[in-house]
């Protein structure tokens, strides 16, 4: 089976760089040419854990890299779309590269007797059935599922454990109304040994949404919980732990700290709350979960308050919205620092992978060559990514204020935690 794999952002790169490992002949396409070069080069476009490894391997082997969308149709039996479909202005997805790419695919299957789609990207329930077939269909001038697959096979990919995720996930989900390309993915995925759920298509394009949204609610839950335990002053980290043990409940994003950010949380919550609104439901849970995670960085800006230190020298340690990415989009860090901005407050600057990305939105603030520095040149010092190496800094007698949790041992002198 040779495979094609449309847009290689971090879903795409991962697909496609993960099948070649298994040992499928893969062509990556996309039309970013310094990207191509880059991954020809052996040189991952991003930073991500064990990529560079991979890359070296099948690179040249069984991974060929194109802008020439029609030969890797033509030239591979199944392809996988994973390109972006990011927010719009008012909180909806845009469709717009998604209907570009199945357009094109759609003329390429007129030249071909059977192909195979899958798509990626995540899509609102009923995009699959009322855009992607449509235009495949009317493009081609062929019916599915007659004279072609569609599939929907989201994926669950953390950035910075993306190749972990892809080899052992915790369950793949397949949405179509095909039984024929059902057999080929499941083929393709029978080595995994996790549960393999074949749904509807707008039911796979749903779970997706619901675990995003499940997942930074529980994230809103317990910063909630935690900006009441503050005021009590209690520490969350143990009633999180408290009640993770219930298996209910379970241990896993119970971690308080200054929200969360990235590229899948806040745009999928703002899509199922514009759809939902579209069709004539309130979501108010949802909405509450990014209220409470629009204002979660402010807390840091409250404990400065209160202690009556905004307008000094502050230290910010770490721009990611996580640690292991170099990856800034929507980081509570660099809303952060926009409101340290506006109180004029002079700011040294450090990350270990995303400076020289945060230089080109703000050119003009301090930036260092390391957190000693940061350290050494601040009054107060703001963590707000947890890279592991923050916790070995020597912090002396400055105040540190934690958004992110990075002690677990040897905690500063003078030390504050945003929920703890
Ligand atoms: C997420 C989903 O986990 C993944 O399944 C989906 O495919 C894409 O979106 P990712 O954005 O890479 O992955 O990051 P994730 O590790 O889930 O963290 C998201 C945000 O939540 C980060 O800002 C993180 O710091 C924050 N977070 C996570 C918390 O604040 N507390 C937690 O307990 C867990």
């Amino acid at each position: 089976m040779k495979i094609s794999v449309i847009g290689l952002g971090y879903v795409g790169l991962t697909q496609a760089v993960c099948l070649a490992d298994l040992g499928y002949e893969v062509i990556g396409v996309d039309i970013n040419k310094e990207r191509i070069e880059s991954i020809i080069n052996k040189k991952p476009p991003i930073y991500e854990k064990g990529l560079k490894k991979i890359l070296d391997r099948v690179v040249s082997r069984n991974l060929s890299i194109t802008s020439n969308l029609k030969k890797a149709i033509l030239d591979s039996d199944i392809s996988f779309i994973c390109v972006g479909t990011p927010s719009k202005k008012q909180g909806s997805m845009s469709l717009h590269q998604l209907e570009h790419v199945s357009k094109e695919i759609g003329m390429y299957l007129k030249l071909k007797k059977y192909h195979t789609v899958v798509i990626k990207s995540t899509v609102v329930a009923g995009t699959c059935e009322e855009n992607v077939i449509p235009i495949l269909e009317k493009e081609s001038k062929k019916k599915f599922p007659k004279d072609f697959g569609v599939l929907m096979n989201p994926e669950f990919l953390r950035e910075g454990e993306a190749i972990e995720d892809f080899f052992n996930p915790d369950r793949i989900v397949i949405g179509s109304s095909d039984k024929r390309s059902l057999q080929t993915l499941r083929k393709l995925y029978s080595n995994f040994k996790c549960p393999i759920l074949s749904t509807s298509f707008k039911e796979a394009e749903m779970i997706k949404y619901a675990s995003n949204a499940f997942l930074a609610t529980k994230i809103s839950f317990i910063n909630e919980i935690g900006n009441i335990c503050k005021r009590f002053n209690i520490d969350t980290n143990v009633v999180a732990e408290g009640i993770g043990l219930d298996h209910r409940i379970c241990p896993y994003f119970l971690r308080s700290g200054i929200g969360f950010g990235g590229s899948c949380f806040p745009k999928d919550v703002n899509a199922i709350i514009y759809k939902a609104t579209e069709l004539g439901y309130n979501p108010r849970l949802l909405r509450a979960v990014l209220d409470v995670n629009r204002d979660q960085p402010l807390k840091l800006l409250e404990i400065l308050e209160k202690k009556g230190l905004r307008h000094r020298k502050i230290g910010v340690l770490g721009l990611t919205f996580k640690a292991g990415t170099d990856d800034i989009r929507e980081s509570p860090a660099l809303n952060t620092i926009k409101e340290l901005l506006m109180e004029e407050a002079e700011l040294y600057i450090y990350d270990p992978k995303a400076m020289d990305k945060v230089k080109r939105i703000f050119p003009h603030l301090n930036y260092l060559g390391s957190g000693q520095e940061v350290v050494n040149n601040s009054e107060i010092v703001l963590i707000l990514t947890e890279w592991p190496e923050f916790k070995d800094l020597d912090y002396g007698d400055k105040l540190v204020i934690d958004g992110k949790n990075v002690f677990n041992s040897k905690i500063p002198k003078n030390y504050e935690g945003i929920c703890w």
